[in-house]
Parts: C-alpha cells; sequence; structure tokens
C-alpha cells in the first residue's frame, strides 16, 4: 500500500517541492491551502491540474489557527506523514504582526501536534516540524549544531521557538514520532520574492532588461548559511524514515554575506551591483541575526544527507530563471505599447 501524506504550505516554496519528491516516490499527498480571494497553488499547478499525469494529489481548504478543521481532516484523510510547514514566514513581516505570526507558527504547530496526537490513537503517523537556524538569532556559538542554545532575535524565531519545543513535548509526552528539522536559509527559483536572495535574482535580471532601474536593501552585511530548497525538502523526508524520532540541523556547513550573492548574481550578468543598489533602512529590522552558519554533521551521518547545491550554483539557478522571467516581462511590455 502506498503511503499518505499532509502538507502545511504546500503552496509554499518547500511545499511544493515537497509536494514534488511525495508524488514522485508513489504517496498520495493531501496539501492544506487558504482560501484567497485570487489562486494561490501558482507553485504548484503543474502537479495539480496536468490531466496526462495520474497524480494523487487533493488539496484541502484549511487554516492552522483553525485547529478544529485541522483536527477533523487530519481524522478524516488518516495521513502517514504530516509535514507542518505553513508559517508567516517572513522574519521582518513578523515585526509588525508579531500576533498573527505567533498564531500560524506557534499555535498552528500544536495544532498540527494535537490532531497528530488524535489520530496516534487510531493509528500511527509521524510529524515533521518546520524548524529554522532563525531559533539561534544572537548565536552563542558557531557553527550551530543540534545542541547549540537558542537566542532568538524575533517575533517569528520566539514562535518557532515555542513550536520546536512543543515538538519534543509532544514526543516525549504522547510517544508520538514526532521530529524537528533545523533548517538553514534554503533557497530557488520558487522563493518568495521578498527575500533577499529572489529579490536580488528578480532586480538583476529586470535591471539587465532594462526593466528597473534601483534595487533599495537592507543590511548586507549580515551572513546566512544558504542552499537549495530543492535539497532541504529530501531531508525533510529522510528525517520522517528514521526508526527513531530525532532533531536534525540541516546546512551546507558554508556561510556568504548578503553582498557576496549580490556580486555572484551582478557579475553572472556582467553589471556591477554597486551601479544599481542603495540602502533603504526601511530593510532594517528592530533587531538583526548577523550571522549564521550550520554544522550538519549529524545530517551526514543518520541520514546520510549532504547539500548538493553551492551557493554559485543556486545563483546560477536562480538568475538565469529570473533573466528569463525578465525577458517574457519586456516581450509583453513591448507588446502592449506597439499594438
Ligand atoms: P513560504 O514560501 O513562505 O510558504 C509558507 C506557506 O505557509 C504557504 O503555503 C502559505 O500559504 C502557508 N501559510 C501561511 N499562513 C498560513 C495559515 N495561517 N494557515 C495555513 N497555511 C498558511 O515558506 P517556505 O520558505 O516554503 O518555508 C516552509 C516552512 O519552513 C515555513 O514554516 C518556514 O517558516 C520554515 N523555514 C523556512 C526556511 C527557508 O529558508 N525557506 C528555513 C527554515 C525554516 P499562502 O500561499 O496562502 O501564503
Ligand atoms: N528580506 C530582506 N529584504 N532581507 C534583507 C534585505 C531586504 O531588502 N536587505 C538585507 N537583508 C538581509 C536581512 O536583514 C537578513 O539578514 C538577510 O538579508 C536574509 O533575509 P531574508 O532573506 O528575509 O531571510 P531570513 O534569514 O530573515 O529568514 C529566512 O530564513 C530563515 C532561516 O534562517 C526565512 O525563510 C525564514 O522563514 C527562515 O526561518
Amino acid at each position: 500500500m502506498s503511503k499518505s501524506a499532509l502538507i502545511t504550505g504546500i503552496t509554499g516554496q518547500d511545499g511544493s517541492y515537497l509536494a514534488e519528491l511525495l508524488l514522485e516516490k508513489g504517496y498520495t499527498v493531501h496539501g492544506l491551502v487558504r482560501r484567497s480571494s485570487t489562486f494561490s497553488t501558482e507553485r504548484i499547478d503543474h502537479i495539480y491540474r496536468d490531466p496526462h499525469e495520474k497524480t494523487q494529489m487533493y488539496l484541502h481548504y484549511g487554516d492552522l489557527t483553525d485547529g478544529q478543521a485541522l483536527t477533523n481532516l487530519t481524522l478524516d484523510v488518516e495521513p502517514d506523514e504530516i509535514y507542518n510547514l505553513g508559517a508567516q514566514s517572513h522574519v521582518r513581516v513578523s515585526f509588525d504582526q508579531p500576533v498573527y505570526t505567533l498564531q500560524t507558527v506557534g499555535v498552528g504547530a500544536l495544532n498540527v501536534l494535537e490532531a497528530a496526537r488524535l489520530l496516534n490513537k487510531r493509528k500511527p503517523v509521524r510529524v515533521y516540524q518546520a524548524s529554522s537556524s532563525e531559533m539561534f538569532g544572537d548565536v552563542i556559538e558557531t557553527p550551530q549544531k543540534e545542541t547549540t542554545p537558542f537566542r532568538p532575535q524575533s517575533p517569528y524565531a520566539c514562535a518557532k521557538v515555542y513550536a520546536f519545543h512543543q515538538t519534543i513535548n509532544y514526543r516525549e509526552s504522547y510517544d508520538l514520532f514526532a521530529c524537528n528539522g533545523i533548517l538553514f536559509n534554503h533557497e530557488s527559483e520558487r522563493r518568495g520574492e521578498t527575500f533577499v536572495t529572489r529579490k536580488i535574482t528578480r532586480a538583476a535580471g529586470r535591471i539587465k532588461m532594462g526593466l528597473q532601474k534601483k534595487l533599495y536593501l537592507g543590511n548586507l552585511d549580515a551572513k546566512r548559511d544558504w542552499g537549495y530548497a530543492k535539497d532541504y525538502v529530501k531531508a525533510m523526508w529522510l528525517i520522517l524514515q528514521q526508526e527513531q524520532p530525532e532533531d536534525f540541523v540541516i546546512a551546507t556547513g558554508e556561510t556568504q554575506t548578503v553582498r557576496s550573492f549580490l556580486e555572484l548574481v551582478f557579475q553572472q550578468l556582467d553589471l556591477d551591483y554597486r551601479d544599481y543598489v542603495e540602502i533603504d533602512p526601511r530593510y532594517f529590522r528592530p533587531a538583526e541575526v548577523e550571522l549564521l552558519l550550520g554544522d550538519p554533521s549529524k545530517a551526514k551521518e543518520k541520514l546520510g544527507w549532504t547539500a548538493e547545491t553551492d551557493l554559485r550554483e543556486l545563483a546560477r539557478i536562480m538568475t538565469e530563471h529570473d533573466l528569463e522571467l525578465a525577458r517574457r516581462e519586456a516581450h509583453a511590455e513591448n507588446y502592449v505599447t506597439s499594438k
């Protein structure tokens, strides 16, 4: 019998790659989707709508903050695995919306765990919680590993710390197979356009095509351990295939500044970023996480997982993708003005 999974946050960057991976593995995939006034399924339309593919994918309306509906859905579809990826995932935005962020990230995770606890009485279920390197915050040691204490620096990170501990609490209190993946930043051509890497690759493509003149950014000195989202969803799956539930740091083990990423991207387009980038204090945060660098040795040893894509390659993939997007934008604009 093939396995089934429930993914919250299926319309997001990671949710879309994970859905693809699980479908390839023969899973039946159920996804939780928020109702909005416009469609939010752009990242998964290619796997959901293709009439020639026999995809076993089902979408259900719901919201992480609606615990009752989430429990009903979970008991209804009886997934073997639940991946809780849904979140208000933008750190800067969490300072503007701290309560909402806590509701989706913190209470949302608790709602998922409660639903899983009830289902677990009927049949075994495994839960993956999308924990974050942001929890290390004002880092106490470098590199950061599973045992590094947390010093969260944002409402988002505080909410993730809460969810992290509840996941362990449910594991220890109810014998639930629940695990945290502590993932360092991971990006892709599907990354939301307000996260710094994608903001840079989108702008660089548009600047190259003459569609944009300036790029406004915040702190260029922050350092991040950036990997490729496609590699990272493999780790999520591996974490739930272990014999014992455990928590894992998932990272590349390399760190670079925002400035270095800028340089990589603009150089690929034969541009000098200094001609286009301006600093806008609006993008500074009330508290900044200056340095993240993960130690992925436990994942390598126990999961056999390592990051397959380095930063240069990641920058190349994203830059090429977004240059093509800008080309299409430019053609569409020319078409309209020539009519
Ligand atoms: P993302 O692209 O921002 O996707 C977030 C997903 O959560 C979207 O599908 C969004 O739906 C959904 N969502 C938001 N609020 C919700 C709610 N109240 N109820 C149900 N769904 C809701 O994030 P991502 O980069 O894929 O990250 C996936 C998870 O990993 C998140 O929990 C994030 O915090 C965590 N994480 C990410 C990284 C990273 O570097 N990417 C690193 C560590 C941890 P809409 O499409 O309707 O907005
Ligand atoms: N977003 C953004 N926009 N960030 C900027 C900008 C800008 O214009 N200019 C500089 N930065 C800096 C931020 O201050 C931060 O230090 C760094 O770029 C990365 O910012 P983001 O790409 O927004 O990611 P993040 O590190 O804050 O959070 C992401 O990674 C976490 C894992 O460590 C998100 O995906 C979180 O959901 C995730 O948990």
